[in-house]
């Protein structure tokens, strides 16, 4: 396996030492998409949210620290970003404001119709069936409930080999049902936003 190999996997599946150091990394050169998410207006105080690929943690915690009411799930694949994100965040954990969960979004551990609000950042180009996955993720979102997707294009480009345009994503979070489908390019940092509300 090449270097370059290995560094995705390691962003497919964070993995020990190398992993945490690149979780630690993402919770930086994310940071851009976060702040969007958060002057986004689309959290209100009370809701309750999760954040699939949650990673480093840094997402649960700016949502956290500005959702006082509310409750900030987080899931992930990987047992060495549930455990970063947990330490990231040790003290809304320790008072259940957070809760973190190692799981697939292929089977999100959640009854239906439980969250107002779910984020996925730098993840979605990453899931091994986005049809069936993002089909579990509209289960358990509320009705009216938002559904948010950002990522770099370019990744999007080189990772997935379906649904790489934005009217192939649209076109999928319209036949599950999503009601209003909004995709935004922002094209001086080359990534896109995807708000989808049920
Ligand atoms: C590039 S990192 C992004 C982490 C974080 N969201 C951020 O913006 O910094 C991708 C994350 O998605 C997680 N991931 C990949 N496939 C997943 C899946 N099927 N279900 C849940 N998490 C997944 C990885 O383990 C990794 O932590």
């Amino acid at each position: 396996m090449t270097i370059l190999q290995k560094l995705i996997e390691q962003a497919k599946q964070p993995s020990g030492l190398i992993g945490s150091v690149m979780l630690r990394i993402m919770n930086v050169a994310h940071r851009g998409m976060t702040n969007w998410l958060m002057h986004s207006g689309l959290m209100k105080d009370g809701d309750i949210v999760l954040d699939i690929g949650c990673g480093g943690g840094r997402t649960v915690q700016a949502l956290s620290n500005i959702n006082h009411r509310g409750k900030i799930h987080g899931i992930d694949i990987s047992e060495q970003a549930v455990n970063d994100t947990i330490k990231v965040n040790r003290y809304a954990v320790a008072n259940g404001k957070v809760i973190v969960s190692q799981a697939s979004v292929a089977t999100i551990p959640y009854p239906d119709a439980f969250f107002d609000l779910i984020t996925a950042c730098q993840t979605h180009y990453f899931w091994a069936d986005l049809a069936s996955d993002v089909q579990e993720v509209y289960r358990v979102l509320k009705h009216g409930g938002q559904f948010v997707i950002m990522s770099e294009i370019y990744k999007i480009n080189y990772h997935r080999k379906d649904y790489q345009t934005n009217g192939q994503l649209k076109q999928l979070l319209k036949n599950i049902g999503f009601q209003s489908i909004t995709i935004q390019e922002h094209a001086r940092k080359g990534w896109i936003s995807v708000i989808a509300t049920k």
